[in-house]
Parts: structure tokens; sequence; C-alpha cells
């Protein structure tokens, strides 16, 4: 039977560094549509260019699109036995269109981490994260400082700010997460798969943390 794991959660809780982690435990994918897009926009594609105008802004990419881009990744054969699902899907439709999508291979929706923290935490996260320029490995300048300044500790690449981690965009973000991304509670709570994990606490923990719900 696939497992799909669903990481809900405000910019800045955690999603992207702890679904590292389950991949590498659970040897899924991860499947970030923050990173696809990311990608696109680095390699000046048609989705990278349309999508381009709204994250710089702090806006969701529209529904439509991104349903179509998680459509053709879970087309490739690595998700059929699970994915850890990072930053899709983050507003109803988009969630209807994963059950859907996870019926045609016989699966569902298994779990929902929801990480939580305080909106001070999410914008000192934000505000000194580093991301590796080849894979996305994610650093803090305080919390999980690289070994060498600006460079990734796991493969020598270049570390970057993102655009949209400026204070104003960040702002916004939470904003747009509050009233587009925040029904999924309920959504996943309703199915009886949603559990909730403090995130405002060191990194090692919250991955305990998340091992715990997952019942390992
Ligand atoms: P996306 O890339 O998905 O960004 P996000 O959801 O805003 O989340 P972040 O990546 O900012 O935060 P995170 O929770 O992953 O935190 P991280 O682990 O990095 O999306 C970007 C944009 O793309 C969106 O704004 C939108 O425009 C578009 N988009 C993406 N998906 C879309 C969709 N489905 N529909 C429409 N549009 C979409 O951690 C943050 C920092 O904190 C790091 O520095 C890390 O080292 C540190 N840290 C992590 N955990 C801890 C801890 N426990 N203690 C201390 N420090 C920690």
């Amino acid at each position: 039977m696939p497992t799909y794991i669903v990481l809900l959660g405000p910019p800045g809780a955690g999603k992207g560094t702890q679904a590292k982690v389950l991949a590498e435990k659970f040897d899924l994918p991860h499947v970030s549509s923050g990173d696809i897009f990311r990608e696109n926009m680095k390699n000046d594609t048609e989705l990278g260019k349309q999508a381009q105008a709204y994250i710089s802004k702090g806006e969701l990419v529209p529904d439509d699109v991104t349903i179509e881009m998680i459509r053709e990744r879970f087309s490739r054969s690595d998700c059929k036995n699970g994915a850890i699902l990072d930053g899709f899907p983050r507003t109803p439709v988009q969630a209807d269109a994963l059950e859907q999508m996870l019926r045609g291979f016989g699966g569902r929706v298994n779990l929902v981490p929801y990480i939580t923290a305080p909106v001070q935490v999410l914008i000192e996260r934000l505000a000194g994260r580093w991301t590796c320029r080849a894979n996305g490995h994610i650093f803090h300048e305080q919390f999980n400082p690289p070994e060498k300044n600006g460079i990734c500790d796991l493969d020598q690449s270049e570390l970057y700010q993102r655009d949209d981690d400026k204070a104003e965009t960040v702002l916004h973000r939470i904003e747009v997460y509050q009233a587009q991304t925040a029904p999924l509670i309920s959504y996943y709570k309703d199915r009886g798969v949603l559990a909730e994990i403090n995130g405002f606490a060191p990194i090692e923990e919250v991955s305990a943390d998340l091992m715990f719900a997952l019942k390992y």
C-alpha cells in the first residue's frame, strides 16, 4: 500500500527541513511544489515565467497551473509507492485534486502532520534561511549553520537567500497562508488524518515527534 504524507504549516514552520528527513527515512521522493517552481524559474521555462510573478509577491500560483505541475510530477514512476508532499496542497481545490490523483494509484493521504510555530519565530527563521543552489538543502545562519559560510555541507554548492524571504513578502505569505491554506486544517481533521506537531522546538525534537506520529 503506497504511503502519502502531506506536510502542512505556515511558511518557515520547517516543512522542507522535515520533509528531507522523512524522505530519507522512508525512502520516498520529496515532492516540494516550491522547489519545482524554483527549478523552473532557474531554467527560465514557460512554467517558471508564469510562477515568478506570483512567487515574488508572495501570492499563490493559480490552482490549475499548480495542479497540472503536480500531476506531471506524479506521472513519474517514483511516486507510485508514495511521496512526502511539501507545499502541496495549499487550497481545498488542490486537496480535492490530490485525492483524485491518489485514487488513481490506489492510494490516499495517510497522514498530515500540521507543523506550527509562533509568527515571530517564522519571521526570524525565514530571515536567516540559506538554501543550496544545487539541491535545495536548507540551513539557518543561527539554528542550523553550515560548516563553511555560504557553502552547502552536503554537495558543496553555493548557498543563497530566497527573494521571497524579504520581511514584507514573508508577512504577506503568512497572511496568504491564513486565508487560503489554513482551511486545510479542518479539511484533513474531518478526514481523521491530521496530527498537530509543535514546530517550535529544535529540529531533531520535531523529527522525533513526527516519527512518533507516524508510529516509528
Ligand atoms: P514554498 O517553497 O513551499 O514555501 P513555504 O511554504 O512558504 O515554506 P518555506 O519553504 O518558506 O518554509 P518551510 O516550512 O519549508 O521551512 P524550512 O524547513 O525551509 O513556496 C514558495 C512559493 O511558491 C509560495 O509562496 C507560492 O507562491 C508558490 N507555491 C508553492 N506551492 C504552491 C502551491 N501548492 N500552490 C500555489 N502556489 C504555491 O525552514 C525555515 C528555516 O527555519 C530554515 O532556515 C531552517 O533551517 C530553519 N528551521 C527549520 N526547522 C527549525 C527548527 N525546528 N528550529 C530552528 N530552526 C528551524
